[in-house]
């Protein structure tokens, strides 16, 4: 979480300076305390008022502004910083950073911190591919440094190519990531599922459900900023893609299973926040079915029960959508299942389950007590599955 961490983000003079406004806002929004450090270039693209309103601190763009008695300007951002972030990073500031150059304040905080340093670089296609720069990337990369490649696509110059600035979503996912890094997940592998399974019924219709990824997706991102490895076997939603998490997208219950039975080969616990259809057409008409003159009908036959099938000795965590009976419904299951964890969701209730930005649920244990939360963000209630899944893994060693 980025709720009162201290960001340095530092801003060189790439064109993409200008997105850095929007990253600046997205983290306070988040609850970070964002410190900014322009470079002189930087300050000839984007005025530092700008990010002095966005952020409520003094911008520093000078290594000679007078400072407080007490502080050397970059040996306390340096210090005081739980991270930096450089962006966008052009191939001289790199460069700078490779050769171990302090010349502005930039360089020297980079030069003065024990911190995580994330950077994005941004630039012109060529600058970008010379191997002047991606020998410097490589280098950065060998110290520690986190590099978000740069996106491909259309550049301030016209051309198209690798240099964009990712998106500010990638950006803000691999910030918490660095942050997390030595979270009580770190070293833990775990594989969530999200979405609704789609089952075709031709090659354009097909039977699914409201699932729209959001609880997968917010378990995902949760046990990523606890330092876990993880794997995202998602359906096709309408959600920005987590950053720093390997993505399997599938679409149906089969396939789902398929990537979750290699996904599970080497995993410390696996997540079922799917939403998988329990039924399938029996057939997959090859063909557009034409309308004809009665009705239609399908022959439905059971999907694979993942949670049942799949094997292994991680810990598995499973959902329970219900409408009615919502404890003892989710009580089969837990058992039914083999499971350690069932979260029984109580789908009917107002501002819970599919497709809201809230959800109410009870997590149940093979072992201990229910725990009965109340309607609570996604993000929330992701941290308390996680919280019982890392005292399962604690127990384990
Ligand atoms: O995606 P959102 O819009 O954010 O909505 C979130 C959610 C409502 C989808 C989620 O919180 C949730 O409740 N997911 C489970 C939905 C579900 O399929 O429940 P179930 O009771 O039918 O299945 C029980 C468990 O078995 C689930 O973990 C499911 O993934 C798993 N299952 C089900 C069928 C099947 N063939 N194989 C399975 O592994």
């Amino acid at each position: 979480m980025l709720k009162n961490k201290v960001i340095v983000l530092g801003i060189s003079g790439g064109i993409a300076a200008y997105k850095a406004a929007d990253l600046a806002s997205k983290l306070v929004q988040c609850g970070a305390v964002v410190k900014v450090v322009m470079t002189w270039e930087a300050t000839q693209l984007v005025q530092p008022l700008t990010f002095q309103a966005l952020t409520g601190n003094p911008v520093v763009t000078d290594m000679f502004e007078p400072a407080p008695l007490s502080a050397i300007t970059h040996v306390s951002l340096a210090d005081e910083a739980d991270i930096i972030a450089i962006v966008p990073a052009t191939a001289n500031i790199i460069s700078k950073m490779a050769a171990g150059i302090a010349d502005d304040i930039l360089t020297c905080t980079v030069l003065a911190t024990k911190a995580p340093i994330v950077i994005a670089p941004a630039m012109h296609n060529n600058m970008y591919i010379n191997p002047v720069t991606q020998d410097n990337i490589s280098k950065l990369k060998a110290r520690g440094f986190t590099v978000i490649p740069a996106a491909h696509g259309r550049l301030a110059s016209g051309s198209i190519g690798y240099g964009r600035l990712p998106e500010i979503t990638e950006i803000m996912g691999i910030i918490q990531q660095t942050l997390g890094k030595k979270g009580d997940l770190a070293g833990k592998r775990i594989v969530v599922t999200a979405g609704g399974t789609q089952e075709a019924i031709d090659p354009v219709r097909y039977i699914t459900n409201n699932s729209s990824g959001k609880m997968g997706y917010a378990v995902a991102e949760a046990a990523r900023d606890r330092g876990a490895t993880v794997t995202l076997i998602t359906t096709p939603t309408g959600l920005s893609p987590v950053a720093g998490v390997d993505v399997i997208n599938i679409r149906s219950a089969q396939q789902m299973k398929e990537a979750v039975v290699k996904a599970t080969v080497k995993t410390d616990a696996l997540l079922m926040v799917a939403a998988v259809a329990d039924y399938m057409p029996k057939t997959t008409a090859a063909q557009k079915i034409k309308k004809g003159a009665g009705g239609l009908t399908l022959e439905l036959v059971k999907t694979p029960d993942i949670l049942s099938e799949v094997k292994g000795k991680f810990i598995k965590v499973g959902f329970a959508a219900e409408t009615q009976d919502l404890i003892s419904n989710a009580q089969k299951k837990l058992t039914g299942k083999g499971l350690d964890i069932i979260v029984a969701n109580d789908v009917s209730a107002k501002g819970s389950g599919f497709g809201s930005e809230t959800n109410k649920v009870t997590i149940l244990k093979k072992d201990g007590k229910p725990e009965d939360l109340p309607l609570m963000s996604k993000r929330e209630v992701a941290e308390k599955i996680l919280d019982n899944v890392s005292k399962l893994l604690k127990g384990k060693k």
